[in-house]
């Protein structure tokens, strides 16, 4: 059944499976290989997801829960592109809509696009 509220269960879910999405992915896989390996059962995949379980907890209800700086990793990785923050969203979206009623799904999605568009920008990407 779709959630319609969002708990650190179903965010759970939801982040594993966005990322073994990923990294079935072409365009996105070799830039979280670089940084995280291609084990997704890993010390350093078991954190990201902690990670980022904390990041969307904390944009979809509020709650403190992130404290660190979301920007900072993707400042030093290989160069983004705009079919790249694209190809992002497209998986987020997806995912999204697996495990979430579509006006929560929507609600992430609207919240991962500003993020996107706000990165580029940071980013200098055209
Ligand atoms: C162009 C698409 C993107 C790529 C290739 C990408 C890649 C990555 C990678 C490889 C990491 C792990 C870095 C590390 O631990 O060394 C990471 C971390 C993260 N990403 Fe992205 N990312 C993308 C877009 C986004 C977007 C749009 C968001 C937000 C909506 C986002 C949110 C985060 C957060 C919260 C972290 C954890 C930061 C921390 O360490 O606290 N990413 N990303």
């Amino acid at each position: 059944m779709l959630a319609s509220e969002v708990n650190r269960d179903n965010l759970s879910k939801m982040v594993r499976t966005f990322y073994k999405m990923i990294l079935e992915d072409k365009t996105i896989n070799p830039y979280f290989i670089m940084a995280l390996g291609n084990d997704l059962q890993s010390q350093e995949w078991q954190e990201h997801y902690k990670i980022l379980e904390d990041f969307w907890l904390m944009l979809m209800t509020g709650k403190k829960v992130y404290t660190r700086d979301a920007f900072e990793p993707h400042e030093n990785m290989a160069e983004l592109y705009r079919e790249t923050f694209e190809r992002w969203l497209e998986l987020f979206n997806e995912v999204v809509h697996l495990y979430y009623t579509p006006k929560l799904a929507k609600k992430f999605y609207k919240r991962a696009e500003v993020l996107s568009c706000k990165f580029m920008q940071w980013l200098e990407i055209e």
